[in-house]
């Protein structure tokens, strides 16, 4: 594999971006909108302007990389690659369009990935002449950092789809964990209720935001507490992982938290809306001003 196209251009296609071009794949990064292809060429710049300061990458590392990405706002672009990555927004009438399209202008040995958090894989490879060359590969945020890759099987998956896609995680330097097609995967089905848990135990009065995510970091060894860390996912997202677990698992324990709808519902989505469980400050890393509900 050579050619990679990545289908969106946000917080997670352009990391994915990133460790691709970093790695020395051709990236196609596709969006419909150039201003925000614009922005993703800006932050991947930055973070590996990060790694150049801190001697983890040579300039000429930094430069290459920059130049094994091309933006372009037509899923055209893609036709010619070896595998594509969709890591378009969470939604599945956008997601289930964009793989219609991609099968029908793909060459028939294209791989099509999906970057979902929650939408089952089967039904994205239903819409698809290929159901066998469409897999889940679901990279965690910051994705330059973390090295997670779940690698999702849909019901038709084949294996030497999953084979290549696994060795494929690994030559990017990731670990790459194999999981079935259910609601959240692994990660969120494990991940969320713990999140949804503790804005229910602050919604109850148990610990203010700051408490709860310290026993958490403290006690757990997280890196960031739950509450810091919904934020830094996006209280959308964090709801929206939460109502495919309910609906797709038919189980009230993991019906969303009313304070996680609340907050949604009023537009305080966490970091990027510069509101969440705490408040942030722009600027060139978001800071933490301050916790809002103390106990
Ligand atoms: N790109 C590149 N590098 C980045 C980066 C980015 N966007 N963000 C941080 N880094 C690097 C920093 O340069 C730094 O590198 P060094 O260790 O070499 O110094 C390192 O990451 C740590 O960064 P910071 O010192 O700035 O901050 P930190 O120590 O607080 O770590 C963090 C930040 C890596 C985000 C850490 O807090 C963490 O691991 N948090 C948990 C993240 C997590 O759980 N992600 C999964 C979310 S769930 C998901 O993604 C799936 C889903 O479907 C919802």
């Amino acid at each position: 594999m050579k050619k990679i196209a990545v289908i969106g251009s946000g917080t997670m296609g352009n990391g994915i971006a990133h460790v691709f071009a970093q790695t020395n794949y051709e990236v196609r990064l596709i969006d419909i909108s150039q201003d925000q292809l614009d922005k993703a060429l800006s932050t991947i710049a930055r973070n590996l302007d990060r790694m150049v300061a801190k001697d983890k990458i040579s300039e000429t590392d930094r430069d290459a990389t920059l130049n094994n990405i091309t933006t372009h706002t037509e899923l055209s672009a893609g036709a010619e690659s070896d595998l594509v990555v969709e890591a378009a927004t969470e939604n599945e009438d956008i997601k289930l369009g964009i793989f219609k399209e991609l099968d029908d202008i793909c060459g028939e040995d294209t791989i099509l990935a999906s970057n979902t958090s929650s939408i089952p894989i089967s039904k994205i490879a239903a819409v698809t002449n290929r159901p066998g060359k469409v897999i889940g590969m679901h990279f965690m945020n910051p994705v330059p950092v973390m090295r997670l890759v779940e690698v999702i099987n849909g019901r038709e998956t084949s294996a030497g789809t999953t084979k290549l896609v696994m060795e494929l995680s690994r030559d990017l330097g990731k670990f790459p964990v194999e999981v079935n097609d259910f609601p959240g995967f692994v990660a969120n089905r494990i991940l969320m209720p713990m999140i949804n848990e503790a804005i229910i135990s602050l919604d109850e009065g148990v610990a203010g935001v700051a408490e709860i995510d310290d026993v958490m970091k403290i006690g757990m060894a997280h890196p960031m507490g739950p509450l810091h860390l919904a934020d830094f996912i996006g209280l959308d997202v964090c709801l929206s992982i939460m109502e495919v677990l309910h609906e797709g698992l038919s189980n009230d324990k993991y019906a969303p938290s009313p304070l996680l709808l609340e907050l949604v519902n009023a537009g305080n989505l966490g970091v990027k809306s510069g509101q969440g469980f705490y408040t942030y400050e722009r600027g060139s890393k978001e800071i933490v001003v301050a916790a809002r509900f103390q106990s």
